[in-house]
């Protein structure tokens, strides 16, 4: 009899689970959900078999601009419409952070920007924000070319005519340790020693914790935390990162105030330092409007997150702008022509490096053609209705704006939007709708870091091109493809680097 009871009251939980969660609702067209899985099966997410930026296109071509879909767990609803993704990105009163940020990455770094609304992201943006403006980055140009030289240094010690097949371990490198120096004045040393990009324990450490972070994205928060908890390779993992920030943290208090105060106007650190609470027990007690300054545990926080944001993303962006440069070698021709122009010697300065407006519209084109993030999404604060397709939503629906797709969607392009062609910046794509490439976001919660990563790129591809050109090293080598963690990774690069 209890046996029967029981199965009754698991049948019972099981049904109303499959009706709450994971039916299609309303007259938005979707795949119909599995119990537990949402469509990650169906759109092979799960095997791996598509990246999500692939599945959006193909849903997109059948359902249309407008459909339902479950990423595990979350429901969203996946707008293509351009319209409606452009009055989406520009009414932050109606359409704040989404859920999956304010969730999951609630997991990992709780206290930092990126998953907090209202006055706590105001308090924890105040310290971070006007860092990244590109008047308080520019000036970090000679880092930036002192990191490029040394990645260059180890390309040239190797064999010639090596196929490089670790360009993105590579570009992590590269960018971790351009990255440590801008925002912490603190140097990774990940380009030093052994030139074995996997060998680094701090990349190491950061790539763990990424792929573990994409596994349970998918998954319920609670079972994800407690995954967390009992996996030794994350706790190894984040053990190596902390060591890392208590690091940080201590060569900054060694600083003296008068150091602290000259540069926390221009240093990620010394903001986060300055900000510190004197009394925290105290702050804490308060209402979050009236709290000043940060934690220390929202100090680390934001340090592991900025760690995280600042390079995976632009690294990921470097790799396929090596792989794009590759395989279009007129591109790459035409490139390196631009940087000779008015070259009386090597040297990069800033006016230079603004100066070169193809190397813009090729980091446009790799941005549009081989996305780095396939999208982002948003929260519905209070029922409303999208303009052009008059579409309902209500308060709590997750939104999402798949960026990815709409750089690749030929209505938005006058040129075939399949074609790698970055003149099209030049000529007839340069007036395209705002909301056909959002590399970074939009609106209010677009990328803190995009001025940053732009000027990384530019500086770090220029310094690369006035120096080697990367060649294809061979379809099996050089395929392409994608991988996901928090990005969209090549799978496949192959070059051989040539110096001239
Ligand atoms: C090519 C490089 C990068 C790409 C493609 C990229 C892309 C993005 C995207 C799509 C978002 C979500 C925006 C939205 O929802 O509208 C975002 C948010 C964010 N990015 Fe980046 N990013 C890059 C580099 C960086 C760098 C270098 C930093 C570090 C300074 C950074 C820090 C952030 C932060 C803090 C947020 C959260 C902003 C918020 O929640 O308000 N990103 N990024």
């Amino acid at each position: 009899m209890m046996l029967y009871l029981f199965l009754f009251f698991v049948g019972l939980l099981f049904v109303y689970i499959k009706f709450q969660y994971f039916t299609l609702r309303g007259p938005i067209p979707g795949l119909s959900p599995h119990f537990f899985f949402g469509n990650l099966i169906q759109t092979g997410l799960l095997s791996g078999r598509r990246v999500s930026s692939e599945v959006y296109i193909l849903l997109n071509g059948q359902f249309g601009d407008i459909y339902q879909y479950w990423l595990g767990f979350i429901h969203f609803v996946v707008v293509h419409n351009i319209d409606d993704v452009q009055y989406i990105l520009s009414h932050r009163n109606i359409y704040d952070q989404g859920q999956i940020f304010l969730e999951k990455f609630s997991i990992l770094v709780p206290n930092s920007i990126i998953c907090n609304i209202g006055a706590k992201f105001k308090r924890h943006g105040a310290f971070a924000m006007p860092l990244f403006r590109r008047s308080k980055i520019i000036s970090n140009i000679n880092i930036v070319i002192d990191g490029t030289d040394k990645l260059l240094d180890r390309w040239r010690a190797r064999p010639t005519g090596q196929v490089h097949t670790d360009v993105v371990e590579q570009c992590q490198n590269l960018l971790l340790e351009i990255f440590g120096l801008i925002a912490f004045d603190y140097d990774l040393e990940t380009l030093d020693g052994n030139d074995s990009g996997n060998k680094n324990e701090l990349t190491k450490a950061l790539r763990d914790i990424m792929s573990i972070f994409r596994m349970i994205i998918y998954a319920p928060n609670i079972v994800s935390t407690v995954y967390l908890k009992l996996s030794p390779k994350y706790r190894r993992a984040s053990a190596t990162v902390e060591r890392y920030l208590h690091r940080m943290v201590e060569q900054e208090l060694a600083e003296t105030p008068d150091s602290r105060l000259q540069r926390k106007k221009t240093s990620l650190i010394a903001s986060l330092v300055s900000s510190l609470q004197a009394d925290e027990p105290a702050e804490a007690r308060k209402k979050e409007a009236e709290k000043k300054g940060l934690s220390r545990k929202e100090l680390f926080d934001e340090m592991l997150m900025f760690l995280i944001a600042g390079y995976e993303t632009t690294s990921t962006a470097l790799a396929w702008c090596i792989y794009q440069l590759s395989k279009n070698p007129r591109v790459q021709q035409k490139l390196k022509t631009e940087l000779m122009q008015d070259a009386s010697s090597q040297s990069l300065t800033v006016d230079r490096v603004d100066s070169f407006i193809y190397l813009d519209c090729f980091i446009n084109e790799v941005l549009r053609y081989s996305p780095t993030i396939d999208g982002t999404s948003r929260s519905v604060v209070v029922d409303d209705y999208l303009p052009k397709s008059g579409t309902r939503l209500y308060k709590g629906d997750q939104v999402l704006i798949p960026t990815s797709a709409l750089s690749r969607d030929t209505r938005f392009w006058k040129i075939d939007a399949e074609q790698f062609y970055p003149e099209r910046f030049l000529n007839e794509d340069k007036n395209h709708h705002p909301c056909a490439l959002l590399p970074f976001g939009g609106g209010h919660r677009q990328c803190l870091g995009q001025d940053l990563a732009r000027f990384e790129l530019k500086v770090i591809l220029a310094r690369m091109l006035q120096q080697v050109t990367f060649v294809d090293g061979g379809s099996e080598v050089n395929a392409g493809g994608f991988s996901q963690t928090l990005t969209i990774i090549p799978k496949h690069v192959g070059v051989t680097v040539e110096f001239h």
